[in-house]
């Protein structure tokens, strides 16, 4: 994707380092955040200076990449398996890192170029999977539609392109006239910050609506149809995604707009029986309590928004069931979310 002119991929490798667009710091400031070590990648999985399910896959590929490129020689597969279970233990609910860093380590018992190969082959492979998701998804798209989407499944979230905002990227390449409602989707505000952020550097009309404002939009009939991205969709076809994507599917069911989920195969768990067997990870009550913006004079401050004192709780995903699901948009073609149509992508 361009940014002021320039292309960039949301995480990168060079030499040893792996690269990413800070995205803790969007959309106040555009900053690339270096990792020297697999240490240092795995605190920005967790800190979420990179997030998105196939950004974080990419991310973890290249660390277990950086952990053998670190690992010392008297001490090698000690280092690189404790590396893996670091890696492994960042953020627990997306299904690709696990999968970015099975096939890594997996590589790097050949050797620590097949590592480094295999880690670059990964971040290609998700932006070419956005890509055909991209084209297969904008044959759903009318000419004029109004899209809602929740959380970001931009081209941030990924290596390039995206999932759910792919084939919006597409449909507006095509000349579609379209209009996208992005759920602000607190407490981290990924649609508010990041979504927001790319579709205004796409030049995609779009407007930010609160959380809540779901069931009025649909109510309203203002709400064409909504897609939505995955972080892990389990064998019959439920899927685990940023936490609100439930509510809003039940919300769709009820006034019939089309409910659709954009998501490489990459994201399928095919082990995974159910999404009563998805981990899904709880973050700090920090993130619900208190918020980032800018202050009048563009100073980036973080202040406390709830009532002094108070706890909260910050589930991070829920489980759609597949029942409400209209489609899976994967690389491979769009797809009804139950066993059989799954079982035939692998
Ligand atoms: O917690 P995040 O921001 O890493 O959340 C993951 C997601 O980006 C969303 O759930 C998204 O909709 C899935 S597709 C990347």
């Amino acid at each position: 994707m361009k940014v002021k002119g320039k292309v960039y991929r949301t995480v990168w490798m060079e030499g040893s380092s792996v690269f990413m667009i800070d995205q803790n710091m969007l959309p106040f400031e555009f900053r690339i955040h270096e990792a020297k070590t697999y240490f240092d990648t795995c605190f920005a999985i967790t800190t979420m200076i990179i997030r998105g399910a196939g950004a974080i896959g990419a991310a973890a590929g290249y660390a277990m990449a950086q952990a053998f490129l670190g690992a010392p020689e008297n001490d090698y597969w000690n280092y690189v398996e404790q590396a893996k279970e670091d890696i492994e233990a960042t953020r627990p609910t997306a299904r690709n890192l696990f999968y970015a860093v099975e096939r890594v380590f997996k590589a790097g018992k050949v050797s620590v170029e097949d590592a480094v190969v295999e880690a670059r082959k990964i971040a290609d492979e998700d932006a070419r999977d956005s890509r055909k998701i991209g084209e297969f998804g904008n044959e759903l798209i009318k000419d004029g539609s109004r899209i809602e989407t929740h959380c970001n499944a931009g081209w941030l979230a990924f290596v390039d392109y995206g999932t759910a905002l792919s084939p919006i990227y597409f449909a507006r390449k095509s000349r579609k006239k379209i209009f996208v409602y992005v759920d602000e989707t607190r407490p981290r505000s990924q649609g508010a910050r990041l979504t927001a952020w790319e579709l205004k550097n796409g030049r995609i009309p779009h407007v930010i609506v609160p959380d809540n404002a779901g069931a009025y939009l649909m109510s309203q009939g203002m709400v064409d149809m909504m897609i939505v991205g995955a972080d892990r969709i389990a064998k019959n076809g439920d899927v685990a995604n940023k936490i609100g994507t439930f509510e809003k599917a039940i919300i769709a069911k009820e006034f019939g707009v089309p409910f659709y989920v954009a998501a490489p195969t990459s994201t399928i768990d095919i082990k995974c029986k159910s999404g009563k067997n998805i981990i899904i990870e709880n973050r700090s009550e920090d993130e619900v309590l208190y918020q980032t913006g800018i202050d009048k004079n563009n100073n980036i401050e973080t202040i406390l928004v709830c009532s002094p004192g108070s706890k909260a709780l910050n589930p991070a995903f829920d489980v759609t069931p597949a029942k409400y699901i209209t489609g899976i948009i994967t690389e491979k073609g769009i797809i009804k979310p139950d066993r059989v149509e799954i079982k035939k992508l692998f």
